[in-house]
């Protein structure tokens, strides 16, 4: 395995977002987001730990790129923090913060780093949501365009490959479908919340919002700035537990819920049939016009694939909510085997067959479109102490068995073009704080002293390898 088992012009690279890495959360003139506030909550995250400094690559950031370059990495993909160039979510600009990119993507340029950047990575300026309840109102498809458009027009003559939204499912599911991300909102959960309704609701407006901002990209921006826009999805692969017919539907249905929900319509411009069926009129309508703005309005698509689950058909008529709405269970196991080892995150089963099976499934049933590999990677069990921790055999088999599968998929046919490992360091891992660590380098939240793990030697030594 190696650069020379890829197609020319192959890109490797590392993936974080914002709130994870950059530090500086109430400085710098940012305003605050939804997890600025949700990290607030007493007790919610182990230590009570919170983004404000992280790693602090908003001050490191010339290290960063410099391990980047060390490492032999082409790219990086990073998001932009929309409350740090729109500290109200609209209006005045914080020149400040646009600063602050300007250098970071000047730099990987000089070091000869592409960048990949990313529009929205968890992070709904808190005046928004306090103003309109963010993704609940479609109000915020405007105010997200105009913040798109306001990032084409100050880096799109150096930036030529974006992306609207992180893994949109997420902000839909864990922020309104069971509470566990900010806003953190469910039924049941003590901020309120509906999460029979309130999930369709936001995925719609994420759509919308990502159509909204393509088309000003496409208007305005790409013949001039010739660069490329899409949308980064999270895949699972569900595989059904047994041959049977209801097992095996129940997989193709979780699939359609997890990433047919986004894929389908930007595709196809409809929500995928089973959704339809199930969902009915929770499940909102797009206009004709909306139709005509979401098919189609994407140039390429990153995939994040970490893990796989199986599934049988299973009825839940507990209460009725989105992941109720799926109709299946997961299992961990089949005749007592498990599906892979579990890494430290416990939805985190090392399966690297279902990276294959995910990405030939995007190819076969939505066109075949240019695909990027745009997260993977794992957070080692077991020693988090230096040195201990720079010594992470199991990441490295990891890297190695998926990105095997990988080119397999891309040998029987699959356009992928890129692969982005989550992440370069250690950083703010969501509900986990810091007890999670996926970076290929070690840091010592202490010192912020950076420490590449032998993984990042190994892709050090891969990527380099030209045989
Ligand atoms: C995402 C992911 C990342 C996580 C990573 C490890 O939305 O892209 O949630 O932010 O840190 O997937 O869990």
């Amino acid at each position: 395995l190696s650069r020379a088992s890829f197609p020319e012009g192959f890109v490797f690279g590392t993936a974080s977002s914002a709130y994870q890495v950059e530090g500086m959360a109430d400085k710098g003139g940012r305003g605050p987001s939804i997890w600025d506030q949700f990290v607030k909550i007493p007790g919610l995250i182990p230590n009570n730990a919170t983004g404000e400094v992280t790693v602090d690559e908003y001050q490191h950031y010339k290290e960063d790129v410099n391990i980047m370059k060390k490492m032999g990495f082409d790219t990086y993909r990073f998001s932009i923090s929309w409350s740090r160039i729109f500290p109200e979510g609209a209006g005045k600009v914080n020149w400040v913060g646009v600063e602050y990119y300007d250098r970071l993507i000047n730099y990987m340029l000089e070091q000869g780093i592409t960048p990949y950047a990313n529009l929205y990575h968890y992070d709904m300026p808190l005046a928004l949501e306090n103003e309109y309840m963010g993704w609940l109102s479609p109000r915020v498809v405007e105010a997200f365009a105009d913040y798109a458009d306001f990032c084409f027009k100050m880096y799109g003559d150096r930036v030529k490959n974006w992306f609207t939204f992180n893994e949109p499912r997420v902000v839909a599911a864990l922020g309104y479908d069971n509470g566990f991300h900010a806003p953190g909102r469910c039924t049941g959960c003590p901020l309120g919340g509906d999460s029979a309704t309130e999930p369709y609701i936001v995925a719609h407006h994420l759509l919308l919002s990502h159509a909204a901002a393509v088309k000003r990209y496409r208007e305005k921006y790409q013949t001039c700035q010739k660069g490329k826009i899409g949308i980064l999805l999270d895949f699972v692969w569900y595989e059904g537990l047994t041959n049977s017919t209801a097992d095996q539907d129940a997989a193709r249905r979780a699939r359609d819920f997890h990433v047919g929900w986004f894929i389908h319509p930007i595709t196809y411009g409809q929500y995928p049939e089973s959704m339809r069926k199930i969902v009915k009129e929770r499940l909102p309508n797009f206009t004709c016009e909306e139709v005509e703005m979401v098919k189609g309005s994407a140039d390429y698509i990153g995939i994040n694939q970490y893990t796989t689950y199986y599934v049988k058909n299973f009825l839940n008529t507990s209460y009725l909510s989105y992941s109720n709405d799926w109709h299946v269970e997961f299992l961990y196991q089949r005749n007592g085997v498990p599906v892979g080892q579990r890494a430290h995150s416990d939805w985190l089963y090392i399966v690297p067959w279902g990276l294959y099976k995910a990405v030939t499934y995007i190819k076969e049933n939505y066109g075949s479109p240019i695909m990027l590999l745009s997260e993977n990677g794992m957070d080692q069990p077991g020693n988090v102490t230096l040195p201990g921790a720079l010594n992470d055999a199991q990441r490295i088999n990891y890297y190695k068995s998926y990105i095997t599968e990988l080119k397999k998929a891309i040998d029987d046919g699959a356009d992928v073009r890129g692969y982005f490992a989550w992440s370069l360091l250690d950083n703010f891992e969501w509900r986990l704080g810091y007890t999670s660590r996926f970076g290929i380098v070690y840091v010592d939240f202490k010192t912020l002293k950076r420490y590449p793990k032998n993984s990042a030697y190994w892709f050090k030594n891969m990527i380099q390898r030209k045989n």
